[in-house]
């Protein structure tokens, strides 16, 4: 088992983040149906145990690629298992993260950061390594609930993303939720 900060949503919590309520609430097609297109490669970041992942898989296509990352190994565990069992395991690539830092090479076209930016303890250098691994032209959808996340504290994350080279696209309707689509010049 990880030992990871207080901060962080524990493994244990995974039924909560996937299942049909859930789904239902935060419809992945809804949410994100409309920044992804077929054999694209796109990034689920904090991706716990893959509600999201899984409907990237299916939206990328046979030739798509989703990279799934977090810190929790149980997580992304949870993942491989469910990816495995719909068919889906060649599609997604699970990446262990550290805390302070993402470690990936690829460049995507899409990345979602959905309920977990405030869980990373330098916003600044996770942005500034999202808004690198980010194609021209490619986007970032930052989410995060209203009931951890106050206004003021969103809009921080919003200009620190500004800084790091993404510019604020729209501010889409997400249920309980605070939410920001950027974009790479
Ligand atoms: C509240 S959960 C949200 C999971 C998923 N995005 C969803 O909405 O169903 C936050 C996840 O982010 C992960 N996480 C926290 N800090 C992270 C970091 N610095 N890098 C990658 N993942 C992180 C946690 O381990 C946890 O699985």
């Amino acid at each position: 088992m990880t030992n990871e900060p207080d901060r962080v949503c524990p493994w244990q919590c995974a039924r909560f983040l996937d299942n049909w309520v859930r789904r239902a609430v935060h419809n992945p097609a809804k949410i994100i149906g409309r920044y992804i297109e077929k054999g694209q490669t796109v990034l689920d970041l904090g991706c716990g145990p893959g509600m999201f992942s899984l409907a990237m898989a299916e939206m990328v296509g046979e030739k798509g690629t989703v990279i799934s990352v977090d810190i929790q190994d149980e997580m992304l565990q949870i993942l491989r298992q469910k990816s495995e069992r719909a068919g889906l395991r060649s599609r997604v690539i699970l990446h262990k993260a550290q805390p302070e830092k993402i470690g990936i090479s690829e460049k995507v076209d899409f990345a979602l950061a959905f309920y977990m930016v405030h869980e990373v303890p330098d916003k600044a250098g996770f942005l500034r390594e999202v808004a690198a691994a980010i194609k021209p032209q490619g986007s970032v959808l930052i989410v995060e609930p209203k009931f951890h996340v106050s206004k003021p504290s969103f809009e921080e994350t919003i200009n620190v993303a500004e800084s790091s080279g993404l510019r604020l696209i729209s501010r889409p309707n997400v249920l309980f939720s605070r939410a920001a689509l950027l974009q790479k010049d």
